[in-house]
């Protein structure tokens, strides 16, 4: 990747307190129903987020938590929006499916949306990125563990932009956004290992200049990042990943999110962009 000055786009995003956050059931191997979550701090630590995000600049709307949907913390599941159009979510697990209609309440309400009812299993910005400036705006799909290929044409359908579909492998990078990330509008990062050898050469032939992540800095949720085009900010475990970003011209900024991770998700998961 070459030097040139990283620049940061003013962003919108949509955040859900972990109000009602607990691991009581398990849908991810990250997931462990055994060791009980420290609710005060997994408050704490998604305000500095919060905050974090605000203090860059950045719109955050918040979302109500509802009870009995422990997961809806993570907000990025919950839909996926390009240019005012937004597809929505419909998981694949029941005990996630009445998040889709607390999201779809919101952007009914919100602003002057084009919502979209989703056909088919997907969960949202967990399994679609968007690249706006790659290609004249491309977005980039998982399948493999939640997101159903058939959704992916339907997403291209209802965005009219290409979608490119890319196999997840390994269970532990279950969602797209586990295993990589835009770190602005054309570049990405991801940790090759997670996807197929054929979507890797598919990521290759797209992305030459990628920053490839390994595994340690996956496991660290470090690919679990969300970035302004300059600021990246990114689990405090992920050092190896905050290294490399540095290096490539972003500035990576830590924010602690230990007890998201104990639902098997970080920084990306608990924030979804609204592209409008
Ligand atoms: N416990 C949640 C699940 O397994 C975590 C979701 C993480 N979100 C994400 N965008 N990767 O569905």
């Amino acid at each position: 990747m070459s030097h040139v000055e990283r620049l940061p786009r003013n962003r919108t995003y949509l955040m859900c307190p972990p109000e009602h956050f607990t691991v009581e059931y398990a849908i991810n191997p990250w997931m462990d129903i055994e060791v009980a979550v420290d609710a005060g701090r997994a408050l704490h630590q998604w305000e500095a987020l919060r905050t974090t995000l605000t203090g860059l600049g950045h719109q955050v709307h918040v979302l109500d938590a509802r009870p009995g949907l422990p997961d809806m913390v993570y907000s990025a599941n919950g839909a996926f929006s390009v240019d005012g159009t937004v597809y929505g979510a419909r998981f694949k697990y029941p005990q996630r499916a009445a998040e889709a209609a607390a999201h779809q309440a919101f952007y009914a309400s919100s602003f002057s949306w084009r919502f979209v009812a989703p056909q088919q299993v997907n969960e949202g910005e967990g399994d679609f990125a968007y690249l706006p400036g790659a290609y004249g705006g491309l977005v980039l799909a998982g399948y493999g563990f939640r997101t159903d290929p058939a959704a992916h044409a339907e997403a291209q359908e209802v965005l009219g932009r290409p979608v490119i579909s890319l196999n997840l492998v390994d269970p532990a990078f279950y969602h797209l956004d586990t295993a990589l990330a835009a770190l602005d509008d054309r570049h990405v990062t991801y940790y090759p290992g997670a996807f197929s050898p054929a979507s890797q050469r598919v990521l290759a032939q797209l992305f030459p200049d990628a920053l490839l992540a390994d595994r340690e800095d996956a496991e660290a949720f470090g690919l679990n990042l969300v970035s302004d085009g300059r600021h990246v900010i990114l689990n405090t475990e992920a050092t190896g990943m905050a290294r490399k970003v540095r290096a490539a011209g972003y500035d990576p900024v830590h924010v602690d999110l230990s007890e998201l991770k104990r639902g098997g998700g970080s920084v990306k998961c608990a924030v979804a962009e609204l592209r409008a």
